[in-house]
């Protein structure tokens, strides 16, 4: 089934210089780009993002990170685009990540770990009309 998902490159992606590669990642995997911008979230907004964080240990770090630099924001579509999308990312922890994926091959944090991807459907749907009204899609 064609699915849509939310895509972040988050503030470390970005400064290391890695938004080119991640996409490409994403490309060749036959994922197409349906809209796409960066942006610099508020705090408030990263809190709001990641609300269902809220009660973490790691909440106010994880605000505080993402709303450090500037990230990419991405729809990406495809065939089963949302396991597709983690399967490139790799497990949230680097050192759990299969070889290959992009967390694996560049992250060394379990915090700043250069992609954020949607993990189901509804959470796809909610995460792609946080970043993007319905002029900013394709
Ligand atoms: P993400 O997939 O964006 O979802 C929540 C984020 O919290 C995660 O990636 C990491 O950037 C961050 N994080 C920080 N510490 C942890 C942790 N111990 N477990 C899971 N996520 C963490």
């Amino acid at each position: 089934v064609v699915e849509q998902t939310l895509s972040l490159i988050k503030p470390d992606g970005v400064a290391r210089g890695l938004v080119g590669e991640v996409i490409g990642r994403f490309e060749r995997a036959g994922l197409k780009l349906k809209a796409m911008k960066m942006l610099h979230l508020t705090k408030q907004q990263a809190q709001k993002f990641y609300e269902v964080h809220q009660e973490k240990k790691f909440f106010d770090s994880l605000t505080d990170f993402m709303s450090s630099g500037p990230i990419v924001a991405m729809i990406l579509e495809g065939q089963g685009a949302i396991l597709k999308n983690r399967e490139l990312m790799g497990d949230t922890d680097y050192q759990k990540a299969a070889p290959g994926t992009i967390r694996a091959d560049f992250a060394r944090d379990i915090e700043a770990n250069i992609v954020h991807g949607s993990d189901a459907p509804d959470t796809a749907e909610k995460e792609i009309n946080f970043f993007f009204n319905e002029l900013e899609r394709i």
